[in-house]
């Protein structure tokens, strides 16, 4: 390889690793502590300095002092000699029996101590009793300095060292430490000017007028600890910010309500009879207590549709239900079951009240139902919900927004099928192809809104709606099979940081 080649290989590690060892040798185990760079990138950089040969390895051995594993023990008590004295100290005078009374130690060791002492002149011993002497305290303190300072791999400075050494106590022991060490090829590189050359790493208004000339520092891949630190927007977070892009692109407003709301709004509104299984498809969540504000003219219009129909042209009317509508149970408190009530909510306050302007809205936003969570229910979803509003709108309408947002997705395999709601007339359900699963799902749900809905708000022109579960558009695009994994009390952050959002949006 050429020289130019291998220096414009070398990065900043091998760069601190070839230029410290020129002046002094380094241990790859001070590497972190010195300049703070990961280990193990040091020591790939070595390898690769290594096999370039412009470094090499050399042994030495060096003796150092070591505890030794019978003199371990004396780390946490203290030497013994230190602690007999300690105990002579305190009692200034002490019978020679009373020792073994007093000092917890079996009776060789306490005898060796005691024969420490003496030959350290710490004590004297007269007619069995014994006194200390108390200029040796320092002298016998340093015993457990030696034995600290070896633990600690210093240097002990004290001549007990020898002592201690033939008591098995502490040690010499050979020991072998690997160095770098330059090669004359990497001094002759280092040498070269191109190592000198600074690079660029940051363009400024100065520096970029001459951006030809620049010598920009080269990237190389993203450091692994900067994945492992950067916070980062759960993928489901970013799933939404696109949708709402997309459906901003396509010309619609977002709308916002609330997460509680009332019977009416969830259901009465958009037709669905009264004790009847049609309000059961959503299992929903009733909540105690507190009732819900209803505007009493639209009350009083849904009633009227629901019980007897209306008449407003030989094309436009309807026989309704011919059923008494009890008012009463309009106000109860719910968790939103679906954002259709907030689609009619927005109906009522800005479509109703400029019919002859064409409105596109949107949300994305939480419906809840009372299920069971498994793998592909929560006790939530986020459901994507468009409506639009304008003149001749027909069926066609309809399925060409569908594949439009779909497309926009990135989701291409899209089927339609008739099916009930009881607010629109004709139902889509619209159906996508897993991959993974081998087989149609069904991902959503619009349709085009029965007269018998629109008459209480006077609305005489189409509108066409839909609702798209998110977390299986979600599911679909990256393949999971589990919506517990996305979000919730049970995901599992490390599945989360696998899910490249580069790659999943692309199609964006
Ligand atoms: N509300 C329906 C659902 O929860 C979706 C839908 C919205 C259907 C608008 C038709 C029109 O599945």
């Amino acid at each position: 390889m050429e020289e130019k080649n291998i220096v414009k290989m070398l990065n900043k590690v091998d760069k601190i690793l070839l230029s410290s060892i020129e002046t002094n040798e380094l241990f790859s185990s001070e590497v972190e502590l010195k300049y703070g760079l990961e280990r193990a990138a040091v020591i790939n950089s070595a390898r690769k300095l290594l096999s370039l040969g412009l470094l090499k390895i050399e042994s030495i051995t060096e003796t150092v002092l070591r505890v030794t594993p019978f003199g371990k023990k004396y780390l946490k008590d203290g030497l013994p000699e230190c602690r007999v004295f300690d105990f002579v100290k305190r009692n200034n005078l002490v019978e020679y029996k009373q020792l073994f009374f007093s000092v917890p130690m079996d009776k060789d060791e306490l005898n060796a101590a005691i024969g420490v002492l003496k030959r350290l002149s710490a004590i004297t011993i007269d007619g069995g009793k014994i006194t200390p002497n108390l200029e040796k305290s320092a002298m016998v303190d340093g015993q457990n300095a030696v034995l600290q300072a070896v633990e600690n791999g210093q240097e002990p400075n004290y001549e007990g060292v020898n002592d201690l050494i033939r008591r098995g106590i502490i040690e010499r022991v050979n020991e072998i430490r690997d160095k770098f060490v330059i090669t004359q090829t990497g001094l002759k590189i280092l040498k070269d000017s191109e190592f000198d050359v600074d690079y660029i790493d940051k363009l400024s208004p100065s520096n970029i007028k001459d951006w030809k000339n620049l010598k920009l520092r080269e990237y190389t891949e993203k450091p692994e600890i900067l994945n492992s630190l950067s916070g980062k927007l759960n993928v489901k977070t970013k799933f939404i910010s696109l949708i709402k892009d997309a459906m901003s692109s396509m010309g619609f407003v977002e709308m916002h309500s609330n997460y509680v709301e009332s019977t009416f709004w969830n259901f009465d509104v958009m037709m669905f009879r009264q004790d009847h299984p049609d309000r059961d498809i959503q299992d929903t969540v009733y909540l105690n207590g507190g009732k819900a504000h209803v505007p009493a003219k639209l009350l009083k219009n849904v009633k009227e549709v629901y019980e007897k129909g209306f008449f407003s042209s030989k094309y436009n009317r309807s026989i309704g239900y011919r059923r008494k509508f009890d008012t009463s149970k309009s106000n109860s408190l719910i968790m939103r079951g679906h954002t259709t009530a907030t689609t009619f909510r927005y109906i009522h306050d800005f479509i109703s009240k400029n019919k002859d302007k064409p409105a596109k809205f949107f949300s994305v936003d939480k419906g809840f139902r009372n299920e069971t969570m498994d793998n592909t229910h929560l006790l939530e979803l986020y459901q994507i919900e468009g409506v639009v509003y304008d003149d001749n709108l027909t069926v066609s309408d309809l399925i060409g927004y569908i594949k439009q947002f779909y497309k926009k997705i990135g989701i291409e395999k899209i089927r339609l099928k008739p099916t009930y709601n009881p607010y629109t007339e004709p139902s889509l359900e619209i159906q996508a192809f897993s991959p993974k699963l081998k087989r149609w799902l069904e991902v959503g749900n619009s349709g085009v809104f029965r007269p018998e809905t629109l008459k209480p708000f006077g609305i005489t022109k189409n509108i066409v709606a839909w609702g798209f579960g998110m977390e299986r558009m979600l599911n679909l695009k990256i393949g999971m099979a589990d919506i517990r994994d996305l979000y919730g009390a049970y995901t599992d952050i490390d599945i989360l940081r696998e899910i490249e959002s580069a790659r999943v949006f692309s199609e964006f």
